[in-house]
């Protein structure tokens, strides 16, 4: 097979490389089309362009695939957990247990955030969506630690800054929680594990001892991994781009979070709670909204239905469908809208629109009913999906820096008036 693409514009021939990946994916590399040609391609929506090369995470949508630095996602899922995957996901190899102690011993000794933070927390009325809560703290992070600023970070302070970045969001987010119900906020307890930390600061109550419950942990666990990295998605991709202007961490991932924020990506949990909400209280009739997305002048979406990459089932929906029927049997609960959640899955597999538009249920479908079964409210999912995919957005934005990629400056074709003179208002 050639290793060239042959182009021909207004009768000239023109060589473009190809570039295989390890998996052997195919590009064009297009770096030379413009100076070249003259020509840019256009491709709404990036559907079919790579912005980078990268070694992070490897995805297959139509077999419904995806490994971290190697590894499937069903291995990690089973028996790792998410501290280990973050330094996977970061440093490219698993840890050793000196390194992982380390990482470990140093995510605790960073997660109290300064007391100055929580004057800007009170400052946001109890009814602040947390996502908001979270993308402003993280960027005000570069105000107490300005040492991240530094355009040409060194090894060491990189390290520093994801550190403190991973182990205080942790406790942003639930403070946020606690800043929403109008509790007092719970202090990080260095004694326990990441993910029981969080959920002790999540729902301790001054008045009452919590109790970590271990089936709730390895939940936890298994959703951030989950969540953890999902190569160039739309908040991954905004974290790279604006991390290629040489901003600092901090500011490229409280980026990431608002792009994360809207309802087609990050945001799709809590409106796949809030539809099936919906329709339990619109009497369950799962075939009427079935009937409904597929209505071209109805703008009701099957939301956590559909993926830009995924023309399979989403490998991660998989394993969240099983554990949220474990979780739910472990608590005792009989969440009815995990029922209507399944009726709409089985009426969709089987409907010729979705099935010949490969609509399955996405990470986000099931996500929710096990945020809801431990007890975290519906405006806190995305939030979670924030907290899990952090180590990516952190993985993606160093490999983007140590590759030295240059500031991303998309090209566009004009389509607006062509010259004209300015004439005085008098004469408009
Ligand atoms: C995430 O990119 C990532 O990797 C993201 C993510 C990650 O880990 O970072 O996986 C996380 O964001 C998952 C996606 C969560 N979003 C939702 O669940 C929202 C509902 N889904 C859609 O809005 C949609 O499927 C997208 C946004 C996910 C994908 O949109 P695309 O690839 O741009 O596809 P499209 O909108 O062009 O849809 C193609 C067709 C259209 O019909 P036709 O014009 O061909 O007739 O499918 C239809 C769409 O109308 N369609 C749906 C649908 N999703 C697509 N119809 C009804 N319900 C849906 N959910």
């Amino acid at each position: 097979m050639s290793d060239f693409a042959e182009l021909t514009l207004e009768g000239k021939s023109l060589q473009l490389p190809v570039v295989t990946g390890s998996e052997n994916e195919k590009a064009i590399d297009i770096n030379a089309l413009r100076a070249q040609t003259g020509y840019i391609t256009l491709d709404s929506g990036y559907k079919n362009t790579g912005a980078t090369t990268s070694a992070i995470t490897y995805l297959d949508g139509e077999q419904g695939i995806l490994r971290y630095r190697g590894y499937p996602i069903e291995q990690l899922a089973e028996r790792s957990n998410f501290i280990e995957v973050a330094f996977l996901l970061i440093y490219g190899h698993l840890p050793s247990q000196a390194e992982l102690d380390n990482f470990s011993y140093q995510i605790k000794m960073h997660s109290l955030v300064n007391e100055d933070m929580r004057k800007i927390l009170d400052g946001f009325p109890s009814a602040a969506h947390p996502m908001g809560i979270l993308s402003s703290l993280v960027s005000s992070l570069t105000a107490f630690y300005p040492d991240s600023l530094h355009p040409n970070p060194t090894k060491e302070e990189v390290d520093l800054t994801i550190i403190r970045l991973i182990s205080k969001l942790s406790t942003i987010a639930a403070w946020a929680h606690k800043n929403s119900q109008g509790h007092p906020k719970n202090y990080p307890d260095n004694s326990l594990d990441y993910c029981s930390n969080f959920l002790y600061m999540m729902f301790a109550y001054p008045t009452e001892k919590y109790q970590v419950n271990p089936v709730v942990v390895d939940a936890l666990n298994k959703l951030l991994i989950l969540h953890a990295d999902h190569e160039q998605n739309c908040s991954t991709s905004t974290v790279r781009l604006v991390g290629s202007s040489h901003a600092s961490l901090y500011s490229s991932v409280s980026a990431g979070i608002n792009a994360l924020w809207g309802p087609l990506h990050g945001g799709a949990n809590q409106a796949v709670i809030e539809m099936l909400e919906a329709i339990k209280a619109d009497g369950g009739d799962s075939k009427k909204y079935i009937e409904k997305a597929k209505d071209k002048n109805d703008p009701f979406r099957l939301m956590g239905f559909g993926h830009r990459v995924y023309k399979n089932f989403d490998p991660r929906a998989t394993i969240i469908k099983k554990t949220a029927d474990d979780v739910l049997g472990a608590l005792g609960i009989n969440d009815p809208v995990l029922n209507i959640a399944k009726e709409l899955e089985q009426a969709a597999l089987t409907d010729p629109y979705f099935v010949e538009r490969k609509l399955y249920p996405n990470v986000d479908f099931y996500s929710g009913i096990i945020y809801r079964a431990i007890g975290i409210p519906t405006e806190m999912f995305t939030v979670m999906f924030a907290l899990g995919r952090l180590p990516g957005w952190i993985a993606q934005w160093k490999e983007m820096r140590e590759q030295k990629e240059p500031i991303g400056r998309p090209r566009q074709i004009y389509t607006g008036e062509t010259t004209r003179d300015y004439t005085p208002i008098n004469e408009r």
